[in-house]
């Protein structure tokens, strides 16, 4: 089963809204909680990073009876340092992105935690694919 939600930048109150829908998705299939919370956290973590640091783009999440694979693309500005960006507490945050609470530099780190492997594809003036897998075994 494929979902596919568009994370819209200009409208940054929207932020939150893919991965609530997956949410309110995954409990009507029934997995377990437990998972949905590790899903629910790591995708939230990947589309506010759409949105405060690219200019939004796609989210496609792919189920099936033994994964769940959420893969986030946008063609914002790319990653130049992947090992920065994965060290928990590095950020390039605007002040307008920290205002809102945002820039701890934990979301990559988060991502890496709650998901059984992820895999970042990001070229600078490109854009970034991020895309987390999910065991249901
Ligand atoms: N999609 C993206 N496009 C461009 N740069 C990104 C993207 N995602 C992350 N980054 C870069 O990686 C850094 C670390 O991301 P991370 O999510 O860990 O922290 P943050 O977003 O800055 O703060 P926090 O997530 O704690 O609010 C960001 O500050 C940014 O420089
Ligand atoms: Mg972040």
């Amino acid at each position: 089963m494929i979902f596919k939600y568009q994370v819209d930048a200009s409208v940054p109150e929207m932020a939150g809204r893919a991965s609530t829908e997956f949410k309110t998705a995954l409990k009507q299939l029934g997995v377990s909680p437990k998972v949905i919370r590790r899903i629910s956290i790591a995708m939230y973590e990947g589309e506010i990073n759409m949105v405060i640091h690219a200019n939004g783009g796609e989210i496609t999440c792919e189920v099936d009876e033994s994964k769940i694979r959420v893969e986030m693309a946008d063609s914002g500005p790319g990653i130049p340092n992947l090992d920065l960006a994965m060290t928990a507490g590095w950020s390039t945050a605007s002040p307008e992105a920290r205002e809102l609470g945002f820039g701890a530099g934990m979301g990559m780190p988060n991502m890496k935690k709650f998901s059984d492997d992820m895999t970042v594809e990001t070229e600078v003036g490109v854009g970034t694919t991020l895309t987390l897998g999910f065991n249901l075994t």
